[in-house]
C-alpha cells in the first residue's frame, strides 16, 4: 500500500491522541507524518514527548504555511486547530489541490462553511468531515435499522442530550467558551447530534428554531463564589466554595479535571503558552448558552425535538424516533455521576429497543468497542487512513455537505435564540 502524506495543522490535544499516536503507530504502512503546524512553539515540545516516535516531524509556525506546503509536500491536511481557523487552512489545503480531513466543526459558521463547499469546487482535493459519533456501534446499528426500513418512514425523532459537570464545565474554561472561536456550543458539541439525526434520517435541515440561556456559567451562576473576572482555577483562592472544583479537589489538593478532550488541566504544567485551560467558569466575557432546545423541520418532513444542557449530574442522552411502522428507543448514561446514575439498561449496557407499530417489543444488545467516544475513534481512523470499508452498505464518512448541514442548523440555534425567529435554511442548502 502507498504511503499517504499528512500534514497536522495545529498540534491540539485531540491531534495528538487520535491522529499523530496512530499516524505513527498503528497506520505507520499506508500514513507518513511529514509536517506539524501550530501557532504556539510549546505544542510541537507536548506532542513530541507524548509520541517519541514524532521527534523527527519537522514543525511549522502558523505563518510558515506555504513553506510547509512547498517544503513537505503532503496529501492531506488534518485540520485539528481552534475551530475558528479550520476554514483557514481548509480552504487554503484545497487551493493546493490536497484532501483535507477536518475536526468537527468543519466551520464556526454557515458562511465559511459556505465558503469550504465553493472552494471544494474548484479543488482536486476532498473534504472529510471526522463525525466520529456515527462510528459508535450503537449508533451504527440505529442508521442501519432505519435504513433497512424497520420502523416505515421516519416521522418524528425526539433527542436530549445531557452534558455532565465536569464535561460541561470544561468548555467554559477553555477557549470554546467563546463564539468567534467555537461558533458556540449549538455548534462545536450540537453539531454531533445534529449530524447523527441529519445522517440517520437522510434529513436535509430546512427550518429551525430555537430557545436557550446561560444558567450555570459566566457571572450569574448560581454556584460562582464571587463576581469577579480573571480568576484562574489553578491558583484560584476561592476553589473550595466552587462546588465545580471542589467536587475534585481537597484544601491541600491541586485541581485536577481531566475531562474526555483535554488533558491541560494537570496541575501547574504548561501545556499551551498561547492561553490558559483554566479560566474561571464564570468569566463575564463568555458569550454563549449552556442549555436550549430547538425544533427543526427537515425538507423529507421529518420533525426533530432537540435539547442540551451542560451542567448536569450524570452524562448521556435519551433518544427516540417515531416512524408509520414503529418506534425506537434508546438512552445512554455515564460521566460523572458514578453510582448515582440511573441505569434503565440491563448490567449498565446500552441496548436498543425497537416496538413494532402493532405488537410488542424487541430489545437488541450491540457489541461494545473499546475506545473513545463509545468505541467510534478507532474505526473512523481506519476509514481514514485506510480508506473506507467496502463491506459498509450505507455511507457512513462524512463530507463537506454533511458539516454545512450540521453547522448551519447549530448557527441557526445560536442567532434564533438571540432574536426569537425561526431561521429559513432553504436559500443556501444543499
Ligand atoms: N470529534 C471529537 O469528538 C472531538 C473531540 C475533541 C476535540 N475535537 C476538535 O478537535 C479540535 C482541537 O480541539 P482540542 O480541544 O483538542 O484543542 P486544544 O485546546 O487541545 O488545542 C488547540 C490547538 O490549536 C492551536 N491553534 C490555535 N490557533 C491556531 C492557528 N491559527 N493555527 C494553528 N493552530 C492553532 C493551539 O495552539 C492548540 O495547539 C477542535 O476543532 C475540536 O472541536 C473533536
Amino acid at each position: 500500500m502507498e504511503r499517504k502524506k499528512y500534514a497536522v495543522c495545529g498540534v491540539s490535544s485531540r491531534a495528538i491522541y487520535m491522529y499523530i499516536g496512530p499516524m505513527l503507530r498503528q497506520f505507520q504502512h499506508c500514513a507518513e507524518l511529514v509536517a506539524m503546524l501550530d501557532i504556539d512553539p510549546l505544542r510541537f515540545q507536548v506532542c513530541k514527548e507524548q509520541v517519541p516516535e514524532a521527534k523527527d516531524v519537522p514543525e511549522y509556525l502558523a505563518a510558515d504555511f506555504d513553506k510547509m506546503m512547498k517544503e513537505t509536500r503532503p496529501d492531506a491536511l488534518l485540520v485539528v486547530c481552534m475551530d475558528r481557523f479550520h476554514v483557514e487552512y481548509i480552504v487554503r489545503g484545497l487551493g493546493y489541490d490536497v484532501d483535507v480531513i477536518s475536526e468537527k466543526p468543519m466551520t464556526t459558521n454557515t458562511e465559511d462553511a459556505l465558503k469550504v463547499l465553493a472552494a471544494e469546487e474548484k479543488s482536486k482535493g476532498k473534504v472529510i468531515c471526522t463525525f466520529n459519533y456515527r462510528y459508535n456501534p450503537v449508533h451504527t446499528k440505529i442508521k442501519e435499522m432505519i435504513w433497512s426500513g424497520k420502523i416505515g418512514k421516519v416521522t418524528h425523532v425526539d433527542l436530549n442530550w445531557y452534558i455532565d459537570i465536569k464535561h460541561g464545565s470544561s468548555y467554559f474554561h477553555r477557549w470554546n467558551r467563546m463564539r468567534e472561536n467555537s461558533g458556540s456550543l449549538s455548534i462545536h458539541k450540537s453539531s454531533h447530534h445534529f449530524d447523527l439525526v441529519n445522517w440517520w434520517v437522510d434529513g436535509i435541515p430546512e427550518y429551525v428554531h430555537a430557545f436557550g440561556a446561560l444558567n450555570h456559567y459566566g457571572p450569574d451562576g448560581v454556584f460562582n463564589p464571587s463576581k469577579k473576572d480573571g480568576r484562574h482555577c489553578n491558583e484560584c483562592t476561592e476553589k473550595m466554595q466552587c462546588p465545580y472544583k471542589a467536587r475534585w479537589a481537597t484544601r491541600n489538593s491541586a485541581i485536577f479535571a481531566k475531562d474526555d478532550h483535554i488533558n491541560a488541566f494537570e496541575g501547574p504544567k504548561k501545556l499551551f503558552t498561547t492561553y490558559r485551560p483554566d479560566m474561571c467558569m464564570f468569566d463575564s466575557e463568555i458569550n454563549i448558552f449552556d442549555t436550549f432546545i430547538a425544533n427543526i423541520k427537515y425538507r423529507n418532513g421529518v420533525l426533530l425535538n432537540y435539547s442540551a444542557n451542560f451542567s448536569t449530574p450524570y452524562e448521556g442522552y435519551h433518544l427516540a424516533f417515531n416512524g408509520t411502522r414503529g418506534r425506537i428507543e434508546t438512552m445512554s448514561f455515564g460521566g460523572v455521576g458514578g453510582e448515582a446514575l440511573p441505569d434503565p439498561n440491563p448490567d449498565g449496557v446500552q441496548v436498543i429497543d425497537y416496538f413494532p407499530i402493532f405488537e410488542g417489543r424487541e430489545r437488541i444488545n450491540v457489541v461494545k468497542r473499546e475506545g473513545g467516544h463509545g468505541g467510534g475513534d478507532g474505526v473512523i481512523c481506519e476509514d481514514i487512513f485506510l480508506g473506507e470499508d467496502p463491506a459498509r452498505k450505507f455511507d457512513i464518512l462524512a463530507k463537506s455537505v454533511d458539516g454545512l448541514r450540521a453547522i448551519s442548523i447549530g448557527d441557526a440555534v445560536y442567532n434564533s435564540i438571540l432574536d426569537g425567529q425561526v431561521k429559513d435554511l432553504t436559500s443556501f442548502m444543499k
